[in-house]
């Protein structure tokens, strides 16, 4: 039998960048072939290594969950599952954790990457679902409830890093935006379609844009392919703003949008309504957040739970990163963390 012709693989060139640092996606090869000692030099400049997420806030997160041999956990927001990787070696033996996640790109990556720790299927199941659905698939495991939910809201690194997934201004990409590119619109169908009023109201709702007013006109029913396009025309909408000003006011625009096209707020008041009922008598939740909007929103449930008599106690102060922490990553600098216990 004649065997087909081997072809020769095709040489691929480095992408050469100028300076000591590359800056772009494509020129962090290095880290993304996992290279060890450039690893190590990203973590140390407080930076976080592509296709890698550095989970924040761990001591204090297992402190207030309390995760103990035999114990059910979810991780509604499972990502790049470094928490999770922590609270699955305090739950051994006997436990089990649900992780969940919205995005059907990432989460068979950390299912992989869970698995070749040790964590098999007895310990560890990974679900493709909004937090939303919480109820379901804990019905589906046959779970009536868990001693430990957490949920640390936002995107992941991964997400955030990668060009192609459109969440950041930083990195010239398709306006997407989706945790879920299967599902909903993307970023700039939405921009497409909305009208000034509705988007200098989602701006002011979702991330108190001072802005919205004049940015709402020169954005809606505007056609932006990328995310490069979308940080030029907030900047020439808004001249006269400084640069740190104009940047922040990038950063508000594009969290807005995120907010929006994820359905983030509806999303985790649901988590927030459903939670007393997915947690055993005594079981406890910890939620990361990372702007005002989500943490208004868990405040608020928390503290309905506990005069409702649904919590027992709940964090009478929001628990934040240490210097250390915010120091050496600066993604963390954000995160605010609550906690709520259920009645018995
Ligand atoms: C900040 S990351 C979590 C990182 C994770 N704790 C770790 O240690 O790697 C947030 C993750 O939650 C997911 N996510 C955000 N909103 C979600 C939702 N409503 N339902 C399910 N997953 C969601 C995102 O896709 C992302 O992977």
């Amino acid at each position: 039998m004649s065997e087909e012709p081997i072809s020769p693989i095709p040489h691929k060139r480095r992408v050469r960048y100028g300076g000591k640092n590359p800056r772009r996606f494509e020129e962090k090869y290095k880290e993304q072939r996992g290279d060890a000692a450039t690893i190590a030099k990203v973590i140390a400049s407080g930076k976080t290594p592509i296709g890698t997420h550095r989970p924040i806030m761990v001591a204090e997160i297992l402190e207030v969950l309390a995760p103990k041999a035999g114990d059910i956990a979810v991780d509604c927001t499972l990502g790049y599952g470094g928490h999770a990787q922590e609270l699955l070696a305090r739950i051994a033996p006997g436990g089990k954790l649900l992780g969940l996640d919205a995005d059907p790109l990432q989460l068979p990556k950390t299912e992989v990457r869970l698995r070749a720790l040790g964590f098999d299927e007895t310990v560890f199941t990974a679900h493709r679902s909004n937090f939303a659905g919480l109820p379901q698939v804990l019905a589906a495991q046959n779970i009536s409830g868990a001693d430990l939910i957490l949920a640390d809201l936002g995107v992941s690194s991964m997400q955030i890093d990668d060009p192609a997934r459109g969440f950041s201004v930083k990195h010239d990409g398709p306006l997407d935006m989706r945790m879920n590119p299967q599902r909903s619109q993307p970023a700039a169908a939405l921009l497409q379609k909305i009208k000034p009023p509705a988007l200098a109201e989602m701006l002011a709702d979702f991330s108190d844009e001072p802005q919205a007013a004049t940015l709402a006109p020169a954005l809606a029913g505007k056609s932006f392919a990328t995310t490069r396009e979308l940080g030029d025309a907030i900047r020439a909408a808004l001249p006269r703003l400084g640069k740190d000003e104009s940047d922040l006011t990038v950063r508000r625009v594009f969290q807005a949008l995120r907010i929006a096209v994820n359905d983030e707020f509806s999303a985790l008041e649901t988590l927030l309504r459903n939670l007393p009922a997915c947690l055993k008598p005594g079981g406890r939740v910890a939620v990361l957040t990372f702007h005002s909007g989500e943490d208004r929103r868990v405040k608020k449930a928390f503290e309905a739970g506990l005069r409702d008599g649904l919590y027992a106690d709940i964090a009478r102060e929001v628990m934040r990163p240490t210097a250390e922490e915010r120091n050496s990553n600066s993604r963390s600098a954000p995160a605010k963390l609550r906690w709520a216990r259920r009645a018995d």
